[in-house]
């Protein structure tokens, strides 16, 4: 008996003295004394993107991660409309009732992705032309999916997508059944089901000076027509290059300035070379996989990682910056191995985009962040 205990006592000491340098375990590894959570609580929320496994809890290493780092949670995937609401009376709410109750355990700000959106749209819902038909069935979507986590959810993303890179609406199914009024009826609606949640308006390529300005005029719109809306999303989906911390910054100020709230919903840094043109979030956008689009299979050279901490850092000193204006950043996935930036805009790539590795370590970015709180 004492011999068990001994071994545990040293097992937990030898722990306790790991640094990065001599590669921890896993666990070890998530054993920073202070955590992501923590050292940004006076600051703004520290949310993760999370798919169907992390919900189910089926990695021990992960949930723990979770837990421990972050203070908001929000789904990758299983609230879009196309898997929450299939067709016009199925609903799947068995995992994202999961997740609300893993949001619940730990304390975490759950966030809603999303309600009116383009991709990832029900089949019944895209074939939709008629503009009392369109009206009726975002109504319903809406009542049963934000009317079925009212009180859990701090915050909606209720419209994602509607803006071209150039500032024009995009052509989406719901512009054209109903004109742009669908933007204030689908703020209005979410509002009536759930008055206490922010309702956000959540975009990618939020730092281009066209769709900026195309983003600002319709929010105005929203706003005018009565319609409570209570922030912007900058998605975040950004390189090692892109876009610029003034862009950036003009971005947020920009934002702000309509009175909302600003939040970055899914920031990742991607690290690898990209064909040309190809940038943001547009899924419609890909391209053959070849080498030279694909170089660090072996692992993240030093020089990249270090260029990656420095970007991290320098964004969120912004973040910092601007702290009464930005109400949480969410970074989109738990580690790099289940980035979605592993499969574009190249399918098949390994991609490092996010603060913990593939071991869930958290990697040098990782701690340019913390230090920016220890200084
Ligand atoms: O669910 C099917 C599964 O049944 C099938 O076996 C498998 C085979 O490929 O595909 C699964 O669907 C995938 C889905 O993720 C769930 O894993 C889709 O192929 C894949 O395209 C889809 O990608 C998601 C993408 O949105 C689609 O729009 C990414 O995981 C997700 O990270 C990404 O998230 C979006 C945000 O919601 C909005 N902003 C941009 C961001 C990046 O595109």
């Amino acid at each position: 008996m004492k011999l068990k205990l001994l071994i545990v006592l040293s097992a937990v000491l030898l722990a306790c003295n790991s640094t990065d340098d001599n590669k921890p375990g896993p666990v070890q590894g998530l054993g920073h004394s202070i955590k992501l959570r923590d050292a940004f609580k006076d600051d703004f929320y520290i949310g993760v993107a999370l798919n169907t496994g992390q919900i189910l809890e089926q990695d021990a290493v992960q949930t723990d991660l979770v837990a421990l780092q972050f203070n908001s949670v929000t789904a990758e995937n299983v609230m879009k409309s196309s898997q929450i609401h299939p067709s016009k009376d199925v609903y799947n709410f068995d995992t994202p009732d999961k997740l609300a109750a893993l949001a619940e355990k730990h304390d975490m700000a759950f966030h809603g992705h999303t309600l009116v959106w383009h991709s990832q749209l029900s089949s019944f819902i895209s074939s939709i032309t008629d503009s009392t038909e369109m009206a009726n069935t975002l109504k319903a979507h809406i009542e049963a999916v934000a009317g079925r986590y009212k009180g859990t959810t701090y915050s909606w993303d209720v419209v994602n997508e509607a803006v071209e890179w150039n500032g024009e609406l995009r052509e989406s199914v719901f512009l054209k059944a109903m004109g742009e009024d669908y933007l204030s009826f689908a703020f209005k609606t979410a509002a009536a089901v759930d008055p206490n949640a922010d309702l956000y308006y959540n975009d990618y390529s939020m730092t281009g000076a066209q769709k900026r300005a195309g983003v600002i005029k319709m929010v105005k719109k929203i706003q005018a027509s009565g319609a409570k809306i209570d922030g912007i999303g900058m998605q975040g989906h950004w390189s090692l290059e892109y876009p610029s911390i003034q862009e950036i910054e003009t971005s947020i100020l920009q934002y702000a300035a309509l009175g909302l709230k600003v939040a970055i919903t899914e920031l990742d840094i991607d690290v690898l070379p990209n064909p040309d043109g190809i940038s943001g979030a547009d899924i419609s956008q890909s391209a053959e996989l070849q080498d030279e689009y694909n170089p660090y299979v072996n692992g993240l050279p030093e020089d990249i990682a270090q260029k990656q901490a420095k970007r991290y850092a320098d964004i969120f000193a912004l973040f910092l910056k601007h702290k009464d204006k930005i109400d949480r950043v969410t970074f989109w996935g738990v580690n790099d191995g289940n980035s979605w930036k592993n499969n574009f805009p190249v399918n098949g790539r390994t991609n490092y985009p996010l603060l913990f590795d593939r071991e869930n370590l958290p990697k040098k970015a990782y701690d340019a962040v913390m230090a920016l709180k220890q200084e």
